[in-house]
């Protein structure tokens, strides 16, 4: 029975793994590869920030790093559009805005995106929840939608 177990088990690992490396499989989210390295020395990573991109709607540059979020606090009027797109020059990060259904990783080498509406006015936390460290409790950011 074990040696059956022990088959069942290699035999499903080796699916996952050629499903995984034949379809070139990737975090949700995140098409893009980037060198965690230099990914904070280059545009547009080099200076997180917020910038309006149209009525209404934004571009959020950020980076999720030990044991922050660059920029840290963002203000927008209430029914803006964001384009979220962040990565992590360490460690997986989390990336959760409490409230609404944005929730991805934050990952070393990739580039995640999400987009949401912030139809209510209010202050919106951000916070990390993968564990990332010793100061993994501290990290968190603000939106602020007026
Ligand atoms: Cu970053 Cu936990």
């Amino acid at each position: 029975w074990l040696i059956i177990g022990g088959a069942t088990l290699v035999l499903f690992l080796s699916i996952v793994g050629v499903q995984a490396f034949a379809t070139d499989a990737h975090p949700p989210g995140s098409l893009v590869t980037v060198d965690p390295k230099t990914v904070t020395q280059e545009a547009p990573f080099n200076k997180p920030s917020l910038t309006q991109v149209g009525p209404k709607e934004y571009k959020a540059v950020m980076v999720g790093r030990m044991f922050t979020f660059q920029p840290g606090k963002m203000e927008i009027p209430a029914g803006s559009t964001v384009h979220f797109q962040i990565t992590s020059p360490d460690v997986v990060h989390g990336f959760e805005i409490a409230g609404t259904n944005v929730n991805m990783m934050v990952i070393p080498g990739h580039i995640n995106r999400a987009t949401y509406t912030f139809n209510h006015p209010g202050e919106y936390l951000i916070v990390c929840n993968e564990y990332c460290g010793t100061g993994h409790q501290v990290m968190a950011g603000k939106i602020v939608v007026k």
